[in-house]
């Protein structure tokens, strides 16, 4: 595969004058794909049925022309005014029962059918108009589903589907009451139209409702894309692709993926070290100018998968962003090391987000490529450098890893209805695991439960709330060990207590005897080195004991496969990687800190997110500096 690179345009900010130029200095670049179009329906439509579409016409042919393809974006994620005044129940509505309001953006609730049916009516429009156009390589469908903590609506289209929905799966109110426990505080139900949506109860909702409700919500966002995708089908053969964002986890991303051909996800390492990483002061200073060292990495792998293989960045970050607590600069090399880092895990296209820095509205301060006064910016030259390069690089051709870890959007909606201690967080616990295993130089592909485990010398399975049948059968066929826990199997599919605890966990004896959830200051420590933190588990076993605590009670225990007992810190993991590298002959590195290697069929890649020189194997790597050697 030979990748290439992009950059996300808005025609409708600049002078049509200036179309041609930035077009011409884009191509100049280096940069082969444009991605427009996807906020611009106030522009489109500017009254309803008012249909304004030469503009967009000519920009796609301006950019065509150039030589550019052009990846072009439905506006839904921003309906203009009038949608409102058209729909004023299709605004969403928070938790607290507050409206959300016009003003911004997402302002739609995922629920509302008839703004469905004005998506469908605009991308029929739209597909008609371009669907085979010559310069339209691929289409965007809406943006980032579910940022801005718009999965979630509380809304009175949300209460009526919420209501079908439980109808449909549970059949009758009976089989509800019973699957939920609703005799528990006298919460029965004789109706499905008595059911509420779970927001604003006194004290905690059933847990079983509310992971009812998170996945009927999942499922409206399925539905919502496939309703854009239906139209698309019949009236253009491009690929069709949706940017997902860093860290959200509101809906199954693997189910939305099913519909698409080709994931995306939006990059911002900057922004995200400092707003969604979780990383510890002290690691936020050190990587302030880099980004985490593994989070992008996670995403590639997590996104890679929900694409089946097919997968982009479709914005990534080019300079300071906006919108963090706060912005600072990228190190001289990072846009460089973040572009080839994307490009390492299967990247077919990394496109920058944006081209001009914007003088108006919410993003005047977001760098782009090109500064306000369209001068270049240092984003570009890296960019340029990229460019370059990789016309020199050859094919990138992507393998299958040694190690696979299990992600599963339910496990986040379940734990987070019932964490049982504030800093149980599903998606902490296997990014802890995924990065222990990038120190060590080892690559881990991320899949969703149920997907084939043939091939994989490890798989790893923490916190799996609830193992459905496909997820029990591939954990029986994995020809490699499964490390499962903590808190795997612990859940029936309804959020009761599964029994036995823990429940269709194949290869392992393991029984629960009861669970502790601790404050980060209180880790527990393990013979041999490193601690167990957040969540320990009492656990009993005939099973061989490999490590324990201090204290004796057993930490890993297994034969054939594995069970972790409790959240292990660093140092632990490090042991464990170790332990399971050497059951089952990995090649176990030691990197120095902030390098990390990729390896691949085609390239090794060695990276250093330090903010100083690293060697490593008799090589040096500059700071913020990007090793490509083809193999
Ligand atoms: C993304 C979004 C873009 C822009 C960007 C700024 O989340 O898709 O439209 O807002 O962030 O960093």
């Amino acid at each position: 595969m030979k990748p290439e690179l992009g950059v996300c345009y808005y025609p409708e900010h600049w002078p049509e004058e200036q179309w041609a130029d930035d077009a011409r200095r884009m191509v100049e670049a280096g940069l082969t794909w444009v991605r427009i179009g996807e906020f611009a329906w106030s522009r489109l439509e500017p009254k309803p049925g008012e249909l304004t579409f030469d503009w967009l016409s000519r920009a796609i042919e301006t950019l065509g022309v150039a030589g550019l393809k052009v990846v072009l974006g439905t506006p839904t994620a921003t309906p203009p005014r009038w949608m409102v005044d058209k729909h004023p129940d299709m605004l969403a509505v928070d938790a607290e029962g507050r409206v959300r309001k016009f003003g911004s953006r997402r302002h739609y609730c995922f629920s509302h059918q008839g703004y469905i049916a004005e998506c469908r009516r605009i991308v029929t429009l739209l597909g008609k108009t371009f669907g085979e156009s010559p310069h339209v390589a691929a289409w965007q469908i809406d943006n980032e589903y579910g940022c801005h903590d718009t999965t979630l609506s509380y809304s009175s289209a949300a209460l009526d589907g919420f209501r079908d929905w439980c109808a449909e799966r549970y059949g009758d109110i009976g089989a509800l009451n019973d699957a939920w426990g609703n005799v528990f505080w006298s919460m029965e139900y004789s109706a499905f139209d008595q059911i509420e949506l779970p927001n604003l109860t006194v004290t905690e909702p059933n847990p079983a409702h509310v992971l009812a409700f998170r996945r009927y919500s999942s499922d409206q966002v399925v539905a919502f894309n496939r309703a854009q995708v239906e139209v698309l089908r019949d009236l253009t053969e491009a690929p069709l692709i949706h940017n997902y964002m860093g860290k959200i986890t509101d809906f199954d991303h693997f189910a939305v993926g099913k519909d698409l051909d080709i994931a995306s996800w939006d990059s911002y390492p900057l922004g995200f070290l400092l707003d969604r990483v979780g990383a510890s002061e002290d690691r936020q200073l050190r990587y302030l100018r880099q980004g985490d060292p593994d989070f992008q990495a996670f995403h590639h792998d997590l996104y890679r998968s929900v694409g089946k293989g097919r997968w982009w960045v479709m914005e990534q970050q080019p300079g300071p962003v906006n919108w963090a607590p706060h912005n600072p600069a990228p190190l001289p090399g990072m846009v460089r090391l973040w572009t080839w880092e994307a490009i390492a895990h299967g990247a077919e296209v990394v496109s920058y987000f944006r081209w001009r820095q914007v003088p108006f509205g919410q993003e005047q301060m977001h760098a782009g490529l090109l500064g306000h006064d369209g001068r270049d910016a240092r984003g570009l030259k890296e960019a340029g450098e990229v460019a370059g390069e990789l016309s020199a690089c050859g094919s990138v051709e992507q393998g299958r890893a040694s190690v696979a870890l299990v992600f599963d959007y339910a496990s986040v909606w379940a734990w987070t209805v019932q964490p049982q201690g504030e800093s149980f967080d599903y998606f902490a616990l296997c990014f802890s695991a995924y990065r222990a295993f990038r120190r060590a130089g080892v690559s881990v592909d991320i899949v969703e439960p149920g997907a084939s485990l043939d091939g994989y010398a490890l798989v790893l399975a923490p916190g799996v709330f609830s193992l459905g049948d496909e997820a029990r059968a591939a954990f029986d066929d994995a020809e490699g060990i499964v490390v499962y826990g903590p808190r795997c199997g612990a859940k029936t599919d309804e959020m009761s207590i599964a029994l036995p605890l823990p429940a269709g966990l194949s290869g392992v004896d393991v029984r629960v005897s009861f669970v502790e959830s601790l404050p980060g200051a209180a880790p527990v420590p393990v013979r041999g080195g490193g601690t167990v933190r957040h969540w320990a588990e009492a656990i009993e076993t005939d099973d061989p004991v490999l490590m324990a605590t201090e204290a004796g009670a057993p930490v890993l225990v297994g034969e054939r496969n594995l069970y972790l007992s409790g959240w292990p810190d660093d140092a632990l993991w490090d042991r464990i990687v170790a332990h399971l590298g050497e059951a089952v002959g990995l090649d176990i590195k030691t990197l120095p800190e902030g390098v990390r290697l990729r390896e691949i069929p085609s390239h090794r890649f060695l990276f250093n997110y330090g903010a100083g020189s690293a060697l490593w194997d008799g090589e040096e790597i500059p700071a913020a500096g990007v090793l490509i050697r083809p193999l």
